[in-house]
């Protein structure tokens, strides 16, 4: 049986919080697409003022191992602006692509968390969830992960991040975070991480059911 759950939403939306514990509760392997645009843009920010002419970011792309993934340093905002500079270019997003489409495809199935994942990556996925919260609420929870990983920074200016990676996110050519048709909305605003799981994990659960029934 193959299993594939799409979860896809805005910046520090908590999407890679309810993926991990989905993951963890129906035990899928995980991918945050995030950290693969991370992984490029952390080059690009290294590299040089070229970086985001297409075909040196596609060769930045290409270059991206496994290693790379694994930096502590990929969770800042400058690499996340970086990101989503790089996530802009369409050599980007092919290369990326078949990387995470085989993530998908392996036996058992996935959870994979992103922007274009239900509407691009996994238009099959047997559940899409778009996962969402106010700017404000998202940059409050981004503010306090930085805080506890001990970066300097405002809640001012997160916010501006969270805002300006939506508007770039929402705006691009070339898959753009949009909600998929077929996807279920949640809003988590006002839920607690708990709440947020279990609404997420309810909305998986006839699903994976059927899909075993039919197996
Ligand atoms: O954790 P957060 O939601 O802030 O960001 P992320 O998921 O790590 O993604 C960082 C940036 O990568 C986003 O702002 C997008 O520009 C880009 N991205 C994308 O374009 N497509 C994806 N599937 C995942 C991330």
């Amino acid at each position: 049986m193959k299993f594939v759950v799409a979860i896809d939403g805005p910046a520090a939306a908590g999407k890679g919080t309810i993926a991990k514990a989905i993951a963890n509760h129906f035990k899928l392997s995980h991918l945050d697409t995030g950290l693969l645009y991370r992984g490029v843009g952390r080059k690009a920010l290294a590299y040089s003022r070229t970086s985001y002419y297409p075909e040196v970011a596609k060769q930045l792309a290409l270059d991206l191992k496994s290693s790379d993934l694994e930096s502590s340093e990929l969770r800042t905002p400058e690499i996340a602006e970086a990101a989503s500079k790089v996530a802009l270019i369409p050599e980007v997003r092919e290369v990326l692509l078949d990387f995470q489409r085989s993530f998908a495809n392996q036996d058992g199935g996935a959870i994979l968390d992103g922007r274009d994942i239900g509407t691009v990556i996994c238009p099959n996925a047997d559940v899409k969830l778009f996962v969402t919260a106010s700017a404000e609420v998202r940059a409050q929870r981004r503010y306090q992960e930085l805080i506890s990983s001990g970066h300097e920074i405002g809640l001012e200016n997160v916010l501006k991040d969270v805002v300006s990676r939506d508007k770039r996110d929402a705006e691009r050519t070339s898959s753009p975070l949009i909600i998929a048709h077929d996807a279920i909305k949640i809003d988590t605003s006002s839920l607690s991480i708990k709440d947020a799981v279990w609404v997420a994990i309810n909305c998986i659960n006839e699903k994976y059911k059927a899909a075993f029934l039919l197996k």
